[in-house]
Parts: C-alpha cells; structure tokens; sequence
C-alpha cells in the first residue's frame, strides 16, 4: 500500500520524504490555506520536494471551470494529479480530464454509490474520507470495504485513496482491506513510528552500553575521530579553520 502526506506544509514533506516512508502527498483548499502562501509557488515546490504524485484541488463547482483548472495544474508539473469533487460537475470534469490523459483524484467520496460513478467516469483515483464518516456516526471503513467488493467484482482501475485519516488504525486498516494508498496529516504519520516497547528498550539497550569500560568502546571513539580527519582532509587548507 502506497502512503501519501496529507499536508500543503515543505517541512512536514521534507521531514516526511527523509524516512523514505511517503510516495505522494495530497493537499486541499483548506491545507493551502493555512500555509498562506502564494499558490503557485508552492504548489510547484511541493512537486519538485515529493517524488509522487501530488493532488491538488480545483476550486470551482463548474466543470468546464474544473477542466480549465485542471489543464493549468497539470501543465506546471508532471507529478500533478487533479481533484475534482464527487458532484455531477465533477464527474463531467473527471471524464473530460481522463480522456486528455490528465489524471484525476474524485474526492469528498462518502458512498459506495458515488465511488462506482468516479470508477465509471475514469477516475485515477478515488477518496473516501474515512474520518468524516465516523465523525457523524457512521462506518468509515466500512465504505472501504464496499469499495473494494464493487472495483474488484467489475476490474476497475480507479484505485482507492483511503481520506479524511484520523489515526493509526485506520492506516492498519486500509492495509488490512488491501486499499491502494492510504493519506494522512503529518501527525498520524508520526504515530505510525510509536510504540513504547521500542522506547523503553532502546534505553535500555544504551543502558546498558553505558555499562561497559571505556576500553571496551574504544572502537566508537577511534571511528568517530577517523570520521573526523577525513572531513578535515576534504576540506581545502585555504578554507580550514
Ligand atoms: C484528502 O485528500 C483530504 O484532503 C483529507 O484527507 C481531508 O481530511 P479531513 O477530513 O481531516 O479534513
């Protein structure tokens, strides 16, 4: 399963594509918002920082609206992956944008109804967001599920971005279900790496270390000083300090 950085934030990105853990970021009109930024910048930087796809959502609630948008986007950057939202403008949009080769991300999906509507348009991608659902009481992965029967039991291609995360369960979850990508904020990102079992035993194990002589280190200090003058050997005499 593929995860995304659900984040329009080039630090939250930058820290995120250093652990090798994230293969595509998506972002929304709110999450541009918040960085109050100029927009096309940003949105070019954040394609140039993630080595992936990148959805970024058209502002409009008129397909040939969307479709001008969306041509825009795509021209900035080939990472571009256009988000339409899940109304019958949109789906005109997301025909009309698929046939011309642009890939489309049909977003705000809150039924499997409108799941198979994005799959028939032709829709790279679709996004039910699992964390809205629950938030009103109703079964977020369950949609996942359904999803899943409906896109295998006809061979559609349109994959499954599993949005609106809210924590780790429901990335476990998604997995679980066989969804193909999962996006989150940076923070859930972050609780995917916790458990407290890896904590207390990483202390314990420099504890432990700690306990040994010093001549039984030596080998860590020797490495570390050998580190150390080669850096300096790198540098030209003129520039040392
Ligand atoms: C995904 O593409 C959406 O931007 C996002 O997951 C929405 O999440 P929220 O419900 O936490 O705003």
């Amino acid at each position: 399963m593929k995860l995304f950085l659900d984040s329009a934030h080039l630090g939250e990105i930058r820290e995120a594509m250093s652990w090798g853990a994230i293969d595509g970021v998506t972002t929304n009109p709110s999450l541009v918002a918040k960085e109050g930024k100029d927009f096309f910048p940003l949105l070019q930087e954040i394609c140039e920082t993630v080595n992936g796809p990148v959805s970024m959502e058209t502002t409009s609630r008129d397909a040939a609206e969307m479709v001008e948008e969306g041509r825009v986007f795509a021209k900035l950057h080939q990472h571009i992956v256009v988000k339409c939202p899940l109304t019958k403008e949109g789906l005109k949009a997301t025909r009309q944008l698929s046939a011309q080769q642009i890939r489309v991300n049909v977003t705000l999906c809150f039924s499997p109804s409108q799941a198979l509507l994005a799959a028939k348009a032709g829709a790279w991608c679709v996004s039910p967001f699992v964390g809205r659902l629950d938030d009103i009481s109703a079964d977020g992965m369950g949609l996942i599920r359904d999803i899943k029967t409906i896109y295998a039991n006809y061979g559609f291609s349109t994959q499954i971005l599993v949005a609106s995360v809210r924590h780790p369960m429901h990335v476990v979850e998604a997995a679980r279900i066989g969804a193909d990508i999962a996006t989150m904020p940076f923070t859930v990102l972050e609780a995917l790496v916790k458990h407290p079992l890896t904590d207390s035993g990483l202390d314990r194990f420099l504890q432990d270390w700690e306990r040994l002589p010093e001549s039984a280190k030596a080998w860590k200090t020797a490495g570390a000083t050998a580190a150390r003058r080669a850096r300096t050997a790198a540098v030209p005499a003129s520039r040392r300090r």
